[in-house]
């Protein structure tokens, strides 16, 4: 597929049919995601591969709700990824990027450049996917201590973002995007 035709045909993906995803699919998505640029190409993604349904649903649990009709209920992406036969929860190792070898901070953006590494993976994930004719939808509303709980996330590392991997059940709706002309600047911002 040709990347400009993925990156913009792309979709978020919330509703899954129930076809299973092979080790070897799922492997090829996550060598594309290990392919991204990194501070210092530390690497610091840590990718949880899970496929149990209890887990999933525990995950899912996790969500935040919406308010429909003054009633909490599930999202789209709480559903998704009850449903999908993949869960990738992406974690990254905290203390490397945005520092130099003797561990200082190199800027002012300060820690959390683990943050831009783990988007860029993520990004080749969604593309890498969609190239193979699978949906994902990433998911950052989620209760991060709750969801490292489960998935036994250690150490120096934090559950950052998840995405369910999955046969799309239909096509994902259109989010348009401002007008080229309201986000470039020439020269100056
Ligand atoms: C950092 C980030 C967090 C997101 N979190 C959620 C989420 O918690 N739930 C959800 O349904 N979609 C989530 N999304 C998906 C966005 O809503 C979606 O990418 C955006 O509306 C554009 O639609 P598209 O991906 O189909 O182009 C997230 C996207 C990003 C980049």
């Amino acid at each position: 597929m040709d990347i400009f035709e993925a990156i913009k045909n792309r979709r978020s993906i919330r509703h899954y049919k129930p076809d299973p995803v092979d080790d070897k699919t799922v492997e090829k998505v996550l060598e594309a995601a290990h392919w991204a640029p990194s501070w210092g190409n530390q690497q610091c993604w840590r990718f949880v591969v899970v496929r149990d349904p209890r887990t999933r649903s525990a995950v899912a649990d996790t969500l935040a709700k919406v308010s429909v009709d003054s009633e909490w209920v599930e999202n789209a992406a709480a559903l998704s990824i009850r449903h999908a036969p993949v869960l990738i929860v992406v974690c990254a190792e905290k203390s490397g990027a945005g520092r130099s070898g003797d561990g200082a901070l190199l800027n002012e953006k300060g820690e959390y450049w683990y943050m831009f590494d783990i988007a860029l993976a993520m990004q080749n994930l969604t593309l890498a996917a969609h190239a193979l004719g699978l949906g994902t939808v990433i998911v950052g509303g989620f209760d991060v201590a709750r969801v490292e709980k489960i998935i036994g996330v250690t150490g120096d590392c934090t559950a950052v973002t998840m995405t369910p991997l999955g046969v799309p059940a239909g096509k994902g709706q259109v989010s348009p995007r401002k007008k080229l002309s309201e986000v470039i600047f020439m020269e100056k911002f």
